[in-house]
């Protein structure tokens, strides 16, 4: 079932947007060599507890941890550890899922770590846009796999490959809801896409092949079959009678 948002209910989803989107930005402005992800993980609980907010990811299925922190070859749901030491030419993906007022917001960014090799700056900054072209391919009453098509259509020609094993996702009062949002090319054409739909785009974009694992030392972790690098970006977005807005967008990023 999709949950339609009322008026009411998409003001309080902007708000869980901006305040997801602001804590992202702040951490972005916290990397630096030699900082680890736990380092990274404590700010954020700060941040989160002064702005009377709640981490999503906190316990969520047992996860343990307020923020994702993804480094490298790690494509999603890294869990923040002391060990985790950022490097100079490290790309990572912080994701950060707040709860405000009962309702979820979702973003995350891939950042680059002094600098990194060109062939990596161009993966980051072009599976941002991957992430843009997917939002601009949003209509209302047209269908979710027009995302899918035209985030492949840009990406495949730099012989990337996309993640199909995980996927965007309606997210409201549950941080994970109905539609799926597939960030590939699809048989299936899926919902139409009607105002109120709130849902995440992430896509995630690897050098290399699209096959994944989870880590089973702490079934979590998903790393790329390959250990090339994989970059990702997402933002909630929420359609509307003009067409769509982000949610988790700040005016200057
Ligand atoms: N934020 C992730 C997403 O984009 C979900 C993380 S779930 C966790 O959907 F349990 F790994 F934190
Ligand atoms: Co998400
Ligand atoms: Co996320």
């Amino acid at each position: 079932m999709i949950v339609l948002k009322t008026a009411e209910e998409l003001k309080k989803m902007r708000y869980a947007g901006l305040m997801t989107a602001k804590l992202l930005r702040y951490l972005g402005s916290k990397l630096e060599v030699n900082l680890s992800t736990l380092e990274l993980n404590i700010m954020a609980e700060k941040w989160i507890a002064a702005h009377s907010l709640r981490s999503a990811t906190l316990h969520y299925n047992g996860f343990p941890a307020s923020i994702c922190t993804s480094i490298n070859d790690v494509v999603c749901h890294g869990i923040p550890k002391a060990s985790d030491i950022l490097q100079e030419g490290d790309i990572i993906n912080i994701d950060v899922s707040l709860i405000a007022n009962g309702y979820h917001g979702d973003t995350s960014k891939t950042f680059s770590i002094g600098r990194v090799h060109p062939e990596v700056a161009n993966l980051v900054s072009r599976t941002k846009e991957a992430l843009y072209r997917g939002i601009a391919a949003i209509q209302p009453g047209h269908r979710i796999n027009v995302i899918g098509n035209a985030i492949q259509q840009y990406t495949q020609p730099f012989g990337y490959s996309i993640v199909r094993s995980l996927c965007g996702h309606g997210i409201g009062r549950k941080f994970h809801e109905e539609p799926m949002v597939l960030h590939a090319k699809e048989r299936r054409k899926g919902v139409r896409m009607k105002v109120g739909m709130t849902f995440t785009i992430e896509p995630m974009i690897n050098i290399g092949v699209s096959d994944v694992y989870i880590d089973p030392s702490d079934n979590w972790t998903v790393f790329t079959q390959d250990h090339k690098l994989s970059a990702q970006f997402e933002h909630t977005i929420a359609i509307t009678e003009t067409g769509v807005e982000i949610l988790t967008l700040l005016e200057d990023s």
